[in-house]
């Protein structure tokens, strides 16, 4: 997915039953409630998606805005919202290139997904294939010190070391409070709370690379200084925009997220194309693994299952771990990674700042990252997004 927040966008919304929106769904865009006759004058810059309550409005005068959006040179995506919606009115939507119909009563979160959905389409309307490809991969700890920040790093150095460009890879500490991906790759976060803040509605590609810090060649890092209160200090829609440009931009986001649930999480994990859930040998983690798992595929049933992947195997000859197999049964299911023990090439890399394939090449930790990411390219989906 490309698009997750809506924060600073143009929205009309048609019917005043629409204006509670403006608090809850739409919170964040700039919304103007209107009547239907509003369509009939309305201007390509002043809307970037138009939400129809078709239950408020007259079908009639509907039906007029909508021919009159259709006229348009290149109309606003259109979504209309209702329970008994007339067939007329939904000929005249189809006549838009790209609109969507979301039966009511519906969910807060229903009505965000169709919007998202729709504003994605119609990126790709506007950029066919081949503009910006761009993959999300989310990657977070069954429990703390599991390895979610030391994986994330390596496959983000391993992409970044496959890509000639130079904004091929950005890894986001999302870890705002504390994150230690700076600390581990030997920089300064630079996405400061004070300066984030005010910018945020209007970032952009160029305003964001003034709080992205080059981590190594094809490499960038968006990541807090160290501030306690940075989870209550960023809003949800400065988080979520920070991730949208951050996919129109680069090629490749991998997100170091936190384990505790917070107001975007579900969010991020809804737009990300894989869920990398990193678990240890052991039987707590496993079952922590097993649980966060769970609660996000109840949470996004329409989402791609999140993958687990075991880190620090050792070679077991002796000692109370569990085997590959034995995990496996904990989990209920079949892993889709597995890396290596390697506490030399971690503990040097951590030291001395840096990814552990700059440090230790040879590392088996290296090897396992890079099969991982072999098979999570193959299996991933191609998205087009917005041309860089
Ligand atoms: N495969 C591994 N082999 C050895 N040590 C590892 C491995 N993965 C992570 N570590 C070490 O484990 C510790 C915790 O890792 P970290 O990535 O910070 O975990 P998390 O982000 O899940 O809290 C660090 O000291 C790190 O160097
Ligand atoms: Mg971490």
């Amino acid at each position: 997915m490309t698009h997750w927040s809506l924060l600073g966008r143009r929205v009309l919304a048609v019917g005043d039953s629409l204006a509670p929106l403006a608090r809850g769904a739409l919170f964040g865009a700039v919304v103007d409630v209107a009547d239907p006759d509003r369509l009939l004058e309305l201007r390509p810059e002043q809307a970037e998606l138009v939400l129809i309550d078709g239950d408020a409005c007259e079908a009639a005068a509907l039906m007029v805005g909508l021919a009159a959006l259709a006229a348009m040179p290149q109309p606003p995506p259109t979504l209309l919202l209702g329970a008994h919606l007339p067939a007329g009115l939904a000929r005249a939507l189809m006549r838009l290139p790209c609109s969507d119909v979301l039966e009511s009563p519906f969910e807060s979160e229903q009505l965000q997904q169709a919007i998202f959905g729709l504003l994605d389409r119609t990126e790709e309307q506007a950029h066919p294939i081949g503009s910006h490809v761009s993959r999300c991969w989310s990657v977070v700890g069954a429990v703390g010190g599991a390895g979610a920040t030391t994986i994330a790093i390596e496959i983000a150095s391993m992409l970044a070391a496959q890509t000639a460009k130079e904004r091929g890879v950005c890894l986001v500490d999302l870890n705002l409070a504390d994150g230690s991906a700076a600390a581990y790759l030997g920089v300064t976060g630079q996405m400061s709370v004070a300066q984030l803040g005010p910018v945020a509605e209007r970032l952009d590609a160029a305003l964001l690379a003034a709080f992205a810090v080059p981590a190594a060649k094809g490499l960038d890092l968006l990541a807090c200084p160290r501030d306690p209160l940075a989870f209550d200090q960023i809003s949800r829609e400065a988080v979520l925009r920070v991730l949208e440009i951050a996919c129109e931009t680069y090629d490749h986001v991998i997100v170091d997220m936190p384990r505790h649930r917070r107001s975007w999480s579900l969010e991020v994990l809804a737009g990300s194309d894989e869920v990398l859930v990193v678990s240890e040998l052991t039987v707590p983690a496993l079952l922590a693994a097993r649980a966060f798992s769970e609660e996000v595929e109840r949470a996004l049933p329409g989402s791609p299952r999140p993958r687990i992947v075991l880190n620090r195997l050792a070679s077991r000859l002796f000692g109370p771990a569990p085997s590959t197999a034995e995990a496996e049964k904990a989990l209920e299911r079949k892993a889709d990674g597995a890396i290596s023990s390697d506490w030399d090439a971690a503990a040097a890399s951590a030291n001395l700042g840096g990814p552990i394939r700059q440090h230790r090449p040879k590392s088996k930790i290296v090897r396992d990252v890079q099969g991982l990411v072999e098979r999570l390219l193959a299996r991933a989906p191609l998205q087009t997004t917005r041309a860089a």
